[in-house]
C-alpha cells in the first residue's frame, strides 16, 4: 500500500525528516531508538526520502526522540494520571513508542493538513486522541482537563515561529495551565540563520529538499541565562545532543567538543515549570 503525502507542504512536509531518521535509525542493528512504527509508517508512505540529505546530523532526530521519551517517562512515573499533550506530534510515533499506562491520558495537536495522515496510520481512542488545529488557535486548550499533571512536548516546533510568537505560545500555555511543563528541542542561531539563507538561494543553487525558515535559534550556552533572565519559567532540564552520545557522533563529536563548536551548531532538550 503506498500512501500519498502529496498535500503536505510548508512546515507540515518538515514531519516526514525526523519520522524518517527515526525509521532508519530503528533499522540499525543496535538502534540507538526503537522505532518499529516508523519504519511502518515510512514503508507505506509514497514519498521521495532520499531528498533529505543531512549526513550525520540525521542522528539528532532519534537522539531528541530518545531524550524527550525517558523525560516524559519520568514524568508518567510521578503523575500516572498524566495528561500529555503532544503540540506539533504530526507523524511522531512517541505514543506507540512510550505506551503510557491506562489512566493517561495523550493528546496529539497539528495543523488539520496531518489529521487524515493520523486516520491512516494510528487509532484513536478513549485515552489517545487526536486536535487538528493550530497551536495559535484559541479553543483547543478547553480540552486539557482542569484534573490531570499537564506536560506540554514541542519538538521539532518552536523554532519554526518568530521569538515573540514562541514567548506569545508559552504564556499562553502557562496562563491556561498553570503549573504545567513543557519540553521541546532548540536550534542554534547558526543553525537557524544557514535555513533562512538556503531559502534566500535562487533556486538553481538549492539543494533539491529546503527547510522551511527556522526563524528562532538559540545558542546551546545561552540557554539558561536567557530563560532565566528573558522569562519567569524555570529550567527544569537542559540536554545538549552530544552529552548522552558521543559514541554515535563518531569523530564529527569529538571534533565539535574540542573545537568548541557545540556552542554554536548543537541544539538541545529543554524542559522547563510554565
Ligand atoms: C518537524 S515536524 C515535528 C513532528 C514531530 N513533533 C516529531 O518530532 O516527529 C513539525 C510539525 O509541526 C507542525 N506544525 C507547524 N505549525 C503548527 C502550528 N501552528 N500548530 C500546530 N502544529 C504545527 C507541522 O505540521 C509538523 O507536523
Amino acid at each position: 500500500m503506498c500512501i500519498s503525502v502529496s498535500d503536505l507542504q510548508g512546515i507540515p512536509e518538515t514531519t516526514l525528516i525526523p519520522l524518517y531518521h527515526r525509521a532508519i535509525e530503528a533499522k540499525k542493528p543496535q538502534p540507538l531508538l526503537n522505532d518499529p512504527h516508523a519504519v511502518r509508517i515510512v514503508d507505506q508512505i509514497d514519498y521521495d526520502f532520499s531528498q533529505f540529505r543531512f549526513g550525520k546530523a540525521a542522528l539528532a532526530h532519534p537522539i531528541r526522540a530518545k531524550i524527550c521519551d525517558r523525560r516524559i517517562g519520568l514524568f508518567l512515573n510521578e503523575h500516572s494520571r498524566a495528561c500529555v499533550v503532544s503540540l506539533g506530534a504530526g507523524l511522531d510515533t512517541q505514543y506507540e513508542r512510550m505506551k503510557p499506562g491506562e489512566e493517561v491520558l495523550w493528546l496529539d495537536l497539528d495543523v488539520p493538513a496531518i489529521e487524515p495522515l493520523w486516520k491512516k496510520f494510528f487509532q484513536e481512542t478513549k485515552k489517545r486522541k487526536f486536535i487538528a488545529t493550530s497551536v495559535f488557535e484559541e479553543d483547543w486548550l478547553e480540552k486539557i482537563p482542569q484534573d490531570r499533571e499537564v506536560i506540554f512536548i514541542a519538538m521539532g516546533l518552536l523554532m519554526y515561529f518568530t521569538e515573540a510568537e514562541v514567548f506569545a505560545l508559552l504564556q499562553k500555555l502557562h496562563t491556561s495551565v498553570p503549573g504545567s511543563q513543557i519540553i521541546f528541542d532548540t536550534v542554534s542561531y547558526w543553525v537557524s540563520l544557514h535555513s533562512q539563507l538556503m531559502s534566500r538561494l535562487p533556486n538553481f543553487c538549492q539543494p533539491r529538499y529546503v527547510l522551511p525558515d527556522m526563524k528562532w535559534g538559540i545558542n546551546l550556552t545561552t540557554i539558561p541565562t536567557y530563560f532565566n533572565q528573558q522569562t519567569p519559567y524555570q529550567i527544569l532540564y537542559l540536554e545538549d545532543y552530544l552529552k548522552n552520545y558521543q559514541e554515535a557522533w563518531g569523530w564529527e563529536g569529538t571534533l565539535m567538543r574540542f573545537t568548541r563548536l557545540d556552542r554554536y551548531l548543537q541544539g538541545a532538550v529543554v524542559q522547563l515549570q510554565l
